[in-house]
């Protein structure tokens, strides 16, 4: 039975739908609603008016499957109460729109506060999947603070080629050195990767999606052992159901995302991200939802709390599962279990159903430990993020469990120190540059070579690009060196595994020291001291600052429609979420 904390009369919707005082404009907001069949007892008696915020279209496969799920969540609200409307959010889907998807998380936070602040609703069901349509509901619902509650489309079924499990986005990967190596053609390269997506449901691997819907359930903001259920299993649409029943009992209870999002759940979330093996895009969401819930969470954050953890999720890309596996396994519940019972966890954090993590959390175990690893037998040993700085940038992401032995003979500066790493750079300003001359042999790129990407920031790439981690030139994959180290001011694929330094800020575009780098400068990484220097003196960067002012700046293309324009005059660097600057104090702004 729920605990009601508010009446039918203190219903947010009764401003619209039962207001005496303003007959006229009431009068207005419930005839168009009647003109489709509703009854003026349905809007204005005290039942909660329910939003479901439908992330699915044509345009968002990924997330396309939540069209036929909103029927479940409908059934489960009106069973328990509430009226639902459906309404849709901006499309972000990942692989499709141009320049990035990214772009869009902003845009689609600030049409979703729009509603959820000007429209009659009690509460929301936030509808994810598909990489930034997680982090942008739950930033809108941190901002609105009206009751919500997140339902996952659910992870794609395993993808199967020659008896061998192909993962999405992670195979992309492979097959493109493949490709590179004449092993394979195009058309084989097209059939290959598209065995990786068998069905309905977003990325089957441990990428961005998957990431951050485990992380929303870290959070607390969606049912208990939900997240990763695979999107065709009918466990999917029973979650759906029970989605809708409880936002209608949140709304009695006034559980709202200000009691959920708190600093304990947020150092959840970083704890969680490190043993899933979760993507390098999660911290800048999380870092986001965090700022819009007025919490100030930095990367130094996720270095201190995340990189002592291990993985124990083995589920690619840097495992060898994929989600049908995790979920059977126990899924996010089980590795919050593992964690709990290594005291990594704030057990006491409220979740969506009313009861904390660690309630929800008991007797959880872990059904097969290959795929989710006891905490004490992992995967990999400190598998969370560093924090870098230095002379070139204030921040920067590096998953340090991914240097490999044959990385460390190739650029070790000392043999007595095997935390120091020196290497050459070459340096590319964009996607564009770097495929036009990474075969090129003037750079001179051999195995002991650094490659930079600039110019690919939230700036320098309205809304960043995904493209600092890149394939070495062709003539050293066929002599084996497949992979180089990568350093860079834009993002990575959450299913790529590959060792980069990612997310630099401030970018090349904003005056970062990226901008200040040249092909053949020797660059210095230290991870002992959670440092990356070029060898450069401060003499020498100065005048090189001065000549890139004269020049007008680090030079990044034109915009090209007004959202571009608004999101770069606005935008904050990756390390503070990719924020809009003036959005993070506008907070709890539905409250009446
Ligand atoms: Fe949509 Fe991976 S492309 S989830
Ligand atoms: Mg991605």
């Amino acid at each position: 039975m729920t605990d009601r904390k508010i009446t039918p009369e203190q219903l947010r919707s009764r401003y619209w739908f039962d207001n005496p005082e303003h007959p006229g404009t009431t009068a207005l907001c419930i005839e168009r609603y009647m003109n489709y069949g509703i009854t003026l007892e349905e809007l204005a008696s005290g039942k909660p008016i329910i939003g479901i915020c439908q992330s699915g279209s044509d345009l968002t496969p990924c997330n396309r499957h939540h069209v036929a799920l909103a029927k479940r969540v409908k059934d489960g609200i009106r069973a328990a109460g509430g009226v639902p409307f459906e309404f849709p959010l901006h499309p972000i889907h990942e692989n499709v729109r141009r320049p990035t998807a990214a772009l869009d998380r902003n845009l689609a936070y600030l049409g979703l506060v729009e509603v959820l602040h000007g429209y009659p609703l009690d509460g929301v069901v936030l509808t994810t999947g598909c990489d930034k349509t997680t982090p942008a509901c739950l930033m809108a619902a941190a901002t609105v603070n009206i009751p919500a509650i997140v339902l996952s489309g659910g992870p794609m079924l395993n993808g199967w080629r020659d008896n061998e499990r192909v993962g999405s986005g992670t195979i992309i990967w492979d097959l493109r050195k493949r490709l590179a190596a004449g092993e394979i053609d195009y058309a084989d390269f097209l059939s290959r990767a598209t065995d990786s997506a068998p069905s309905v449901g977003h990325c089957n691997t441990m990428g961005t999606a998957s990431s951050m819907n485990s992380l929303a359930e870290a959070l607390g903001m969606s049912l208990p052992g939900s997240a990763m259920i695979p999107a065709p299993y009918k466990e999917r649409s029973m979650v759906a159901y029970q989605t809708g029943e409880r936002i209608v009992e949140m709304v009695w209870e006034d559980l709202r995302p200000s009691a959920i999002l708190t600093r304990e759940a947020f150092e959840n979330t970083i704890v969680t991200c490190s043993a899933l093996g979760g993507s390098s895009n999660a911290p800048i969401h999380i870092n986001a939802i965090a700022r819009h819930a007025g919490v100030e969470l930095t990367n130094d954050d996720w270095q201190r709390l995340g990189h002592p953890i291990p993985l124990l999720a083995n589920v690619m890309p840097a495992g060898a599962y994929l989600s049908e596996e995790f979920y059977r396994a126990g899924g996010v519940p089980a590795v919050l279990c593992e964690l709990l019972g290594a005291g990594k966890l704030h057990s006491g954090a409220m979740t969506v159903n009313g009861r904390t993590l660690g309630a929800n959390i008991e007797g959880c175990e872990t059904r097969d430990t290959d795929v989710i690893r006891r905490y004490d037998n992992p995967l990999v040993e400190r598998a969370g993020f560093l924090n870098l700085k230095g002379n070139l940038f204030d921040s920067a992401l590096m998953k340090t469990s991914v240097i490999s032995e044959d990385f460390r003979r190739r650029f070790l500066s000392n043999p007595d120190d095997p935390d120091a790493f020196e290497g050459r750079v070459a340096v590319f300003d964009n996607a564009e540059d770097y495929h036009a001359r990474i075969d090129d042999p003037a750079l001179a790129i051999d195995e002991t070579t650094i490659l930079i990407m600039r110019g690919a920031g939230p700036v320098g790439h309205p809304g960043g690009a995904e493209v600092v981690n890149m394939q070495p030139p062709e003539a050293l994959i066929r002599r084996g060196i497949d992979a180089l180290p990568c350093l860079g001011d834009g993002r990575q694929s959450g299913t790529s595994g590959s060792p980069s330094i990612l997310n630099a800020s401030p970018e090349a575009a904003t005056g970062g020291g990226l901008a200040l780098l040249e092909t053949g400068d020797r660059l210095r990484i230290d991870l002992g001291k959670g440092e990356v220097r070029v060898l450069l003196d401060d003499t020498e960067l100065a005048a090189r600052r001065h000549r890139l002012e004269e020049r007008g700046g680090y030079p990044y293309p034109p915009h090209q429609t007004p959202w571009q324009e608004i999101q770069r005059d606005l935008v904050e660097p990756l390390d503070r979420g990719m924020t809009l600057r003036s959005a993070p104090k506008y907070q709890d702004v539905a409250r009446r």
